[in-house]
């Protein structure tokens, strides 16, 4: 299929997806179709060495247990990765977007004795601004007892339901070493920025998802980082990725 045709489809269920009266069976026919698209065009990641083949293993474990796959695996691993990279640094580690709490699993496998922070709704997704046109309020409900049982076993997690950063007012003072962003729209993306951006360690590390498919993550970072010395990175998936600079003078 063409690039061409692959938009013009985009472009015809995307319609379908925001009219009111398909809504219902608009965002899940959406997502099929996004999915399916990008299968057609993604290349191959190699996770065939020995190292990595038991992680993928585990993760798809974990991710494929939920009908809305939000996040892929290997975007999950590089979440892995990140958390692990950054466990030489002081610092907590936060999540804001948690939905039913997959990538929260794989932070939780990984984050070691550091304290986990999860800030959702678990009422779905607040009011989209006209960027965020892909999305509609209450995507994604989730249930905190769910994520609760979801993550029995882990010790050091926090959960804090509500409007965030409102909900970020109880970890204040806290530093932190990693935060994962998955809030797909543009108000909230820039909102967390603001508010872990200044608490961040430096070597501290910033994933979002949504960075490449949903221009409302995009702008967000592109704005936030503007006036900043650090570089965000698009990575090959949906994400991108920033590193908290140590400032010149304390090197
Ligand atoms: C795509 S889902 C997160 C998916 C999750 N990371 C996973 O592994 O499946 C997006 C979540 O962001 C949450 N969200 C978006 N903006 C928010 C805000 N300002 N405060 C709290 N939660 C927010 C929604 O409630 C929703 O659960």
């Amino acid at each position: 299929m063409n690039r061409n045709a692959r938009d013009s489809i985009k472009r015809m269920v995307k319609r379908l997806a925001t009219n009111s009266a398909f809504r219902p069976i608009g965002l899940p026919l959406l997502h099929a179709a996004q999915y399916v698209l990008s299968i057609h065009h993604r290349e191959v990641v190699n996770f065939s060495q020995p190292h990595r083949a038991k992680t993928v293993e585990r993760i798809r474990a974990i991710m494929t247990g939920f009908p809305t796959q939000t996040v892929g695996v290997d975007e999950a691993y590089l979440i892995r990765s990140a958390v692990l990279a950054t466990a030489k640094l002081q610092g907590d580690i936060a999540e804001v977007g948690v939905f039913r709490g997959g990538t929260a699993k794989v932070i939780c496998e990984a984050k070691g004795d550091r304290q986990l922070h999860l800030f959702d709704t678990f009422e779905g997704l607040p009011e989209p601004a006209a960027i965020d046109s892909a999305f509609q309020k209450g995507q994604y409900a989730g249930s905190l007892e769910s994520v609760r049982d979801f993550l029995n076993g882990f010790s050091g997690v926090h959960f804090y339901k509500g409007y965030f950063p409102a909900t970020g007012e109880a970890v204040k003072d806290r530093r932190f070493s990693f935060i994962h962003l998955d809030v797909d729209l543009y108000a909230s993306t820039f909102q967390a920025l603001q508010f872990f951006y200044l608490r961040m360690e430096p070597g501290a590390i910033v994933i979002s998802h949504d960075y490449v498919d949903f221009p409302g993550v995009r702008k967000a970072f592109d704005e936030f980082f503007e006036d900043k010395p650090e570089p965000v990175i698009e990575m090959t998936g949906n994400q991108c990725l920033v590193t908290k600079l140590v400032p010149a003078a304390a090197v």
